[in-house]
């Protein structure tokens, strides 16, 4: 992984719906490694995840959700600042900005966007100005670098050109972010061998019991060679999975066995079972000790969006200013 080091980091992560292990290869693990040695600012976007959760408990919840997930996998609060996009008001602020600066053709070519509309969606307005509210919470910020998944490269390349924008019309203002694309190497194949997310139903969720683990992993497709026969590792889900958890001598142990013949995909399921339960063991304890003690999140993000407001403030300050905003109160 390209060694990120005395960076400004920034990401969001949406709160719709329980984290997943391609979530946690794919971004998480990721995001707390950057907060060793970078300043990192990571939020929970719950104003993104209005344009599709319309119920205040859900919404409540998922958020916290979020919160509680990464203190368990071992974010720091003493390390990052972990917070809630509503809690910096000046992110929308800067977003009503950015859009007097936005064309609609740049929002009209949105793959994101097409997508939702492509799969019958009915869109709102908060879907289709999507792009904008995540420039604003990048450039809020003075955010360097942006990992985030191949998903959102667009929206970084859009938030580039607003930034650009503002600077050419009002002069220099913003800082431009580079992108941090999430390595490749990184996706993990669902239950049915597509890349595993919750569109499609194939995901294994990180802290869910033993029993409905059980039950995924032994419902992870493979193909009918009888178990005497050889089989092919590289072109097998469980060992596809199984890689992401062991090391390197039980990677090879596993991969000798597929070869020789004699050993079935249900042994190497129930391998891949306890490799993903144990993996995760610390992370479910330090989980239902958060749980018990739900003011430590509150504080965490109080602390966070404290810290991240401060930042905010600056630049929106800074915005005001450049764009003439006359402040008689
Ligand atoms: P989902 O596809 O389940 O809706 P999200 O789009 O919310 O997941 O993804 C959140 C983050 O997790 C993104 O950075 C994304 O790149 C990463 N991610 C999601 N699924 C995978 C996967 N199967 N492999 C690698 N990374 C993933
Ligand atoms: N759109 C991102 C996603 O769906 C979440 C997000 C919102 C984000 N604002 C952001 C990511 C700012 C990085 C930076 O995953």
């Amino acid at each position: 992984m390209q060694k990120i080091q005395n960076k400004r980091i920034l990401s969001g992560i949406q709160p719709s719906g329980d984290l997943h292990i391609g979530n946690y290869f794919g971004a998480i693990r990721q995001h707390i490694e950057f907060q060793e040695g970078n300043e990192c600012y990571y939020f929970v976007a719950n104003l993104h995840a209005m344009t599709t959760i319309q119920d205040k408990r859900k919404l409540e919840e998922a958020t916290l959700q979020v919160a509680i997930d990464y203190l368990a996998l071992g974010l720091n609060p003493d390390k990052a600042n972990l917070f809630v996009q509503s809690d910096i008001p000046e992110v929308t602020e800067l977003a009503w900005i950015l859009s007097t600066l936005t064309p609609l053709g740049l929002l009209e070519r949105a793959h994101s966007y097409k997508d939702k509309v492509a799969k019958g969606l009915t869109p709102n307005h908060g879907l289709f100005a999507y792009p904008i509210l995540m420039a604003a919470d990048i450039l809020i910020y003075d955010s360097e670098v942006v990992p985030v998944g191949k998903d959102q490269k667009q929206h970084l390349e859009m938030t580039r050109d607003m930034a650009l924008k503002l600077n050419n019309v009002y002069g220099d203002t913003l800082v431009i972010p580079a992108e941090y694309i999430m390595p490749e190497v990184a996706v993990v194949p669902g239950l049915d061998g597509q890349k595993m997310s919750k569109s499609y139903g194939n995901t294994i969720e990180i802290f869910c019991d033993y029993k409905t683990l059980k039950q995924k992993v032994m419902s992870i497709v493979t193909d009918s060679t009888p178990l005497e026969e050889p089989k092919d590792p590289d072109k097998n889900n469980v060992f596809a999975l199984y890689k992401l958890f062991a090391s390197q001598e039980e990677k090879e142990d596993m991969r000798k066995k597929f070869l020789q013949g004699g050993y079935g995909y249900g042994h190497a399921k129930k391998e891949l079972l306890e490799k993903i339960y144990t993996f995760f063991e610390l992370a479910r304890t330090r989980r239902e000790e958060i749980i018990k003690d739900k003011t430590y999140v509150w504080e965490v993000l109080k602390r966070g969006a404290h810290q991240a407001r401060e930042q905010a403030q600056q630049v929106m300050s800074r915005v005001r200013e450049n764009c003439g905003l006359i402040r008689a109160y």
